[in-house]
């Protein structure tokens, strides 16, 4: 029986080394580009690391700077005026050493440029970029400028996930030849919101697929071939998405994503000897079930540390620290194979965004 590589280097963790929230090196100033959900939810934990220093927020609108600095702990709010950006002022702010930007995927590249052009290292929420052209820009910007610079897929830092990664790889399962993931929630429909805002890059794709996908590279890598459907919805945004991948083996991973359907948000890998399932939801799961094929199950359990977000912020702490350009376990090149992935479903399906356009072929 031959196994599949392991494909994704699981997070550093060398026996001893210090936990997720605990101090490793000097302090790390973090700037935060957003007071949306998610820059919520992801400052929370970062108030949990030891190294973290909360030192800077901004917002498109100055109450609401303010209100974030002071729910959250930061030390100064910038926020925009007649003069200018409050992005600008905070990567001209000499006490920041990373920034988080977690506004919507359509204004990352230009957010995320701005901030690498001032010297920041940088951590992105996903999507990176709305293209892969625009990926390979952040890309080749932060590699000249040796900066460290992340897609903030924190899936892949969770130590559930490498657990389940680690029992298909081990044999447990046989022979692996199928993988099902699925994500999807009913959005109500809202020409505002992110999700369906083609300004924004709206759509299951670049919102949701990240993560089904994100099992299938942990468990096969970038596929050999991808066949895609999606429903358009009069804005011509993704409302759902179908996508097949196949591999050189035979394996195939079946991958739905959704803003439609309620949906059970897991990932089912299957082997010749039996089938693991995650419990929901797939990108941030507590729960792993084993079936053997022959009888029997088990369940393993795991805990939280707040939201979950510390093991990627623990990860972009240690490689700055380190001296690292990219995360081993979120590298750029992953990242870029994912866009160009992305732009062929696109591409399949007939979703294109204004940014597509926006800045000059490169060859
Ligand atoms: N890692 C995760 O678990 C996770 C979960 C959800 C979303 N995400 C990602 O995080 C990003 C933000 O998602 P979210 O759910 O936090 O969105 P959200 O609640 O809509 O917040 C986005 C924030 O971005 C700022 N913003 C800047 N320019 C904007 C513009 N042109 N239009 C709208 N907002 C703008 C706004 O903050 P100000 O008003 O302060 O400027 C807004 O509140 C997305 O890329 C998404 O894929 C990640």
């Amino acid at each position: 029986m031959t196994m599949p590589q392991r494909i994704i280097t699981p997070p550093c963790a060398e026996p001893g080394a210090p936990g997720p929230l605990q101090a490793t090196g000097r302090l790390l100033r973090w700037g935060v580009v957003s007071t949306g959900r998610i820059a919520g939810k992801v400052s929370g934990d970062l108030a949990l690391l030891e190294d973290a220093v909360l030192q800077a927020v901004s917002s498109r609108v100055e109450a609401n700077a303010r209100a974030f600095a002071d729910r959250l702990g930061f030390a100064a709010s910038y926020f925009d005026t007649a003069d200018g950006k409050g992005y600008d002022q905070l990567f001209a702010d000499p006490d920041v050493d990373v920034v988080y930007v977690a506004t919507p995927h359509g204004q990352h590249y230009e957010i995320a440029k701005l901030a690498l052009e001032a010297g920041k290292h940088v951590l992105c929420e996903k999507s990176l970029t709305i293209n892969a052209r625009e990926a390979l820009e952040l890309a080749d910007l932060a590699r000249a400028r040796n900066l460290f610079l992340m897609e903030a897929v924190w899936t892949r830092f969770l130590p559930i996930i490498h657990r389940a990664w680690d029992i298909a790889h081990s044999g447990e399962l046989g022979d692996l030849q199928w993988l099902q993931a699925d994500l999807g929630f009913p959005a109500a429909y809202d020409a505002a919101s992110r999700l369906w805002n083609p300004a924004a890059g709206g759509g299951a794709l670049l919102d949701l697929t990240v993560y089904p996908l994100t099992w299938a590279l942990g468990i096969f890598g970038f596929p050999r071939t991808v066949l895609a459907n999606g429903h358009l919805n009069d804005d011509g945004v993704d409302a759902q998405n179908a996508l097949t991948l196949t591999y050189a083996s035979g394996a195939q991973a079946q991958l739905t994503s959704s803003l439609l359907a309620s949906s059970p948000r897991t990932a089912t890998v299957c082997g010749s000897a039996g089938w693991l399932r995650s419990g929901a939801p797939l990108h941030h799961p507590t729960e792993l079930t084993i079936h053997r094929h022959t009888g029997g199950q088990r369940t393993e359990q795991f805990g939280r540390i707040g939201q979950n977000y510390v093991y990627e912020l623990r990860e972009v702490t240690r490689c700055i620290q380190e001296g690292l350009t990219e995360s081993p376990t979120m590298p750029l090149d992953d990242t870029l194979n994912t866009m160009r992935l992305f732009d062929g479903v696109r591409a399949q399906i007939g979703v294109s965004y204004a940014n597509d356009k926006a800045i000059p072929v490169l060859d």
